[in-house]
């Protein structure tokens, strides 16, 4: 499982970075206008926040392959590093998927909300394919059942795509992605931070300390006992 950060916030990016193991960040239209920041100055801080190796996922803008195209020739050129350029699963987002990929562009196909979508995505040269779990849970669909049924058809095709599920609101939606074996997610850093909160967690780290200093005193431990 790779997790990414679905956040384009430098603060929130910092601090998830420090803690948990985070293959990379994830950012669409929205996510950038959020940070009211210029965009280029934005990601290139991000990127250097994260280093050369990390994935970078910044998406393409446009309605035509041509105007696509042109986007994603931009971002390699002033973002470059493990840059992979979303591209919506529209007709011409597929057409310029398939030019993309022959010129050695990483792709990431967005906006997906059906299993053929994301099949024809990934014959279209998708490196990533990313569904919208919640956006799919808000409207009645199971975003989850979507992810399972992906993973199903690109094993049953043998597709070397992966699958970067997104759109989390809860804990629940990432492990139900995790069960079907999906290969990434990317959600917002309190999502990530969420995975990992249990109240008997923290009472049970709380009591080993009460009992070790208990005996060897306030404040030691092992190495100063
Ligand atoms: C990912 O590709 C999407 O841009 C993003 O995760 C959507 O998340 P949201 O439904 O929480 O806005």
């Amino acid at each position: 499982m790779l997790y990414l950060l679905d956040t384009a916030n430098i603060t929130e990016i910092k601090k998830a970075y420090d803690l948990y193991p985070i293959a990379g960040v994830t950012t669409n239209p929205t996510i950038i206008a959020k940070e009211k920041s210029d965009f280029l100055a934005k990601v290139l801080e991000i990127r250097s926040l994260i280093g050369e190796q990390a994935m970078l996922h910044v998406q393409a803008l446009g309605r035509t392959s041509e105007q696509i195209v042109a986007e994603a020739d931009y971002l390699r050129q002033k973002v470059g590093g493990n840059l992979y350029v979303k591209v919506p699963v529209i007709p011409e987002g597929i057409k310029a998927m398939k030019l993309l990929k022959q010129n050695g562009i990483k792709l990431t196909a967005t906006a997906i909300f059906t299993p053929q979508q994301a099949l024809m995505a990934a014959v279209a040269g998708a490196d990533f394919v990313a569904p919208y779990v919640n956006r799919l849970d808000n409207v009645c669909g199971d975003g989850t059942s979507v992810v399972g049924e992906i993973v199903q058809l690109f094993e049953l095709y043998g597709l070397p795509s992966k699958v970067l599920a997104a759109s989390f609101k809860s804990v629940e939606q990432v492990h139900k992605v995790s069960l079907y074996g999906g290969h990434a997610i990317t959600a917002s850093p309190d999502i990530i931070e969420q995975l990992l909160k249990h109240p008997l967690t923290d009472t049970s780290v709380e009591q080993f300390i009460r009992d070790w200093e208990g005996v060897y005193g306030a404040g030691k431990v092992i190495s100063n006992i």
